[in-house]
C-alpha cells in the first residue's frame, strides 16, 4: 500500500482463466439468466475452429438462443460497427439481446464493445465517442480473448478506426469493461508467430508503461466521478510487476515456439494481468507515440507500441530509476552497478524486440526524418496520454525520444 493511493478499480464481475474453461461458459451465463446472445467473431473462429458451433450447441441445449455475426475484421472500423449494428437488429427483431460474447483478439473485444451500445437503440456509434456526460445504455458483455495480448477483456475502452480520416477512436466508459473475461489459453494455441509476437509485444508494453506511469495522486481525472483510467497505485502495480516477470519468462519462448503450451497459457496470464495494471492505471508515451507510427505506416497496433518502448524506457531513467532496476532484475540485468542495470534495459528490450522481427528504429520502420516534427504534434495531440507522462517537459521529451528512436540512439 501507498498511503497517497487514489484508487480507482473496475476489473471484471467475473474473471475464468483456466485451458479448457470455455466448456464451463454455457452453464455460467444460464446460471446467471441470459438467455437471448449476439457473438462477435470472425471468419476464423467461425470456420477454421470449432469453437463457435461447440458453444452454440451446448448454449441452445441450456436454452440459450444466439445469433452468429462473424464480421469481424483487423482494426475495425465505426463503419464496420453500424454496418454490422443494422444487420444484427435486422435480424433480432422485436426480441432486444440480454448479453453480447466476443471471440476473438482485440479488434473482434473492441467491436463487440460498441456494438454493446449502439444495438439497443440503433444509434450510430459516433455518438458514442468520447467522454459523455453520462453512462450509456449498454448490453453486458462476455469476452472471450485469443490473443495475448490486448487485455481488451479488461479495458474500458474500444478502439476504431474512422474512416474518414483514418484516425483512431475510442468509445470508452466503464459500462463496457467485461462482465466477464473468459480466459482459455488454449484459444491461443492457433496464433500465427506474426500475431504472437505484435500482441505479445503489446501485453509487455501494457504492463511496463503502466507500472512506470503518472501515480494516481497526481493523476488528472478531468472531473470525472467514474473515470476509466485514474493513475498507477500500488494496486495496479502488483499486476504489472507480475505481468513483466511472466512477459520476461515466457514472450520470446511462444514466438519461438508456438506449440510450448506451458508459455502460452504464461503469456496469457501476462496479457490478463498486464490488463488489470494498465486498465486502471492508464498509459502514456509509448501509446501516445505509437498513434503517430501508426498514422503514418498503418502498421500493426503491437509493432508501432514495440519500436518507440525501449526510447521511451531510456527517457525515464532519471524519474523513474528504482523500478526500472526491477524491471532490469526480471529482465536478468544482473549488473551490480545500479545505473548501469538501468541503462543497459531499453538495450535488452530492443533486442527483445528485433528478436520478435519488429523493426528497431522510426527509420527502419520506414519513416523519414521529415515526418518528426508532424509526429511530434501528433503525439502530443493525444493530450490524455501525454498528460500521463511523468515527465517535467512532456513536448521536449517526446521530441528527443522521437529524434532518438528514429536515429536508433540509446544510452548518454
Ligand atoms: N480496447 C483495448 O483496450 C485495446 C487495447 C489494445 C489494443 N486494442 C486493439 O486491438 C486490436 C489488436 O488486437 P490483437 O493484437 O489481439 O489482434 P487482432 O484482434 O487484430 O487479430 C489479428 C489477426 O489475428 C487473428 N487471430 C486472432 N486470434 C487468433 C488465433 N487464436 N488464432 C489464429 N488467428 C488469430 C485475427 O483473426 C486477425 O486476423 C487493435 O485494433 C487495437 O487497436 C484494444
Amino acid at each position: 500500500m501507498r498511503s497517497n493511493d487514489q484508487i480507482h478499480f473496475c476489473p471484471p464481475a467475473r474473471v475464468v482463466l483456466g485451458c479448457g474453461t470455455r466448456s464451463q461458459l454455457p452453464a455460467l451465463l444460464a446460471r446467471l439468466g441470459y438467455r437471448s446472445g449476439v457473438f462477435i467473431t470472425d471468419t476464423f473462429f467461425s470456420e477454421k475452429t470449432p469453437w463457435v458451433r461447440e458453444y452454440i450447441e451446448a448454449a441452445e441445449a441450456l436454452g440459450i438462443t444466439t445469433i452468429v455475426f462473424d464480421g469481424g475484421k483487423a482494426d475495425p472500423t465505426t463503419t464496420l460497427c453500424d454496418d454490422a449494428t443494422a444487420l444484427i437488429r435486422a435480424q433480432i427483431g422485436a426480441v432486444q439481446p440480454d448479453h453480447v460474447i466476443a471471440l476473438g483478439g482485440g479488434s473482434n473485444i473492441d467491436l463487440a464493445k460498441a456494438l454493446c451500445v449502439t444495438i439497443p437503440d440503433g444509434k450510430p456509434v459516433a455518438e458514442f465517442i468520447g467522454v459523455l456526460p453520462n453512462a450509456p445504455k449498454a448490453l453486458p458483455l462476455i469476452a472471450l480473448p485469443t490473443t495475448a495480448g490486448t487485455g481488451s477483456e479488461a479495458t474500458p475502452g474500444a478502439i476504431l478506426i474512422d474512416p474518414s480520416n483514418a484516425t483512431k477512436v475510442a468509445v470508452m466508459d466503464n459500462v463496457l469493461r467485461p462482465v466477464i473475461a473468459l480466459i482459455d489459453p488454449e484459444y491461443t494455441y492457433t496464433c500465427p508467430p506474426r500475431v504472437t509476437a505484435d500482441s505479445g509485444v503489446d501485453a509487455l508494453t501494457h504492463a511496463v508503461e503502466s507500472y512506470l506511469t503518472l501515480d494516481s495522486a497526481e493523476f488528472d481525472r478531468g472531473g470525472q466521478v467514474d473515470p476509466g483510467y485514474s493513475g498507477r497505485s500500488s494496486l495496479t502495480m502488483m499486476f504489472a510487476h507480475e505481468a513483466i516477470d511472466l512477459c520476461a519468462r515466457y514472450l520470446v519462448r511462444t514466438y519461438d515456439d508456438g506449440s510450448d503450451t506451458e508459455a502460452r497459457i504464461g503469456m496469457a496470464y501476462a496479457s490478463h494481468y498486464a490488463a488489470l495494471s494498465y486498465g486502471g492505471a492508464g498509459l502514456n508515451a509509448v501509446h501516445g507515440i505509437a498513434y503517430a507510427v501508426a498514422g503514418i505506416t498503418h502498421e500493426t497496433h503491437g509493432s508501432t507500441n514495440a519500436v518507440m518502448l525501449p526510447y521511451v524506457l531510456d527517457a525515464m531513467r532519471s524519474v523513474r530509476h528504482d523500478e526500472l532496476l526491477k524491471v532490469a532484475r526480471l529482465f536478468g540485468i544482473k549488473d551490480g552497478d545500479e545505473a548501469r542495470a538501468v541503462k543497459e534495459l531499453p538495450v535488452v528490450i530492443r533486442e527483445l524486440i528485433g528478436h520478435l522481427g519488429i523493426p528497431t528504429t522510426l527509420a527502419t520502420f520506414g519513416i523519414a526524418r521529415e515526418q518528426l516534427p508532424g509526429m511530434v504534434a501528433d503525439a502530443l495531440a493525444v493530450t490524455r496520454l501525454a498528460k500521463a507522462f511523468p515527465v517535467a517537459d512532456v513536448p521536449a521529451a517526446y521530441a528527443s525520444i522521437i529524434e532518438r528512436a528514429w536515429l536508433g540512439q540509446l544510452g548518454d
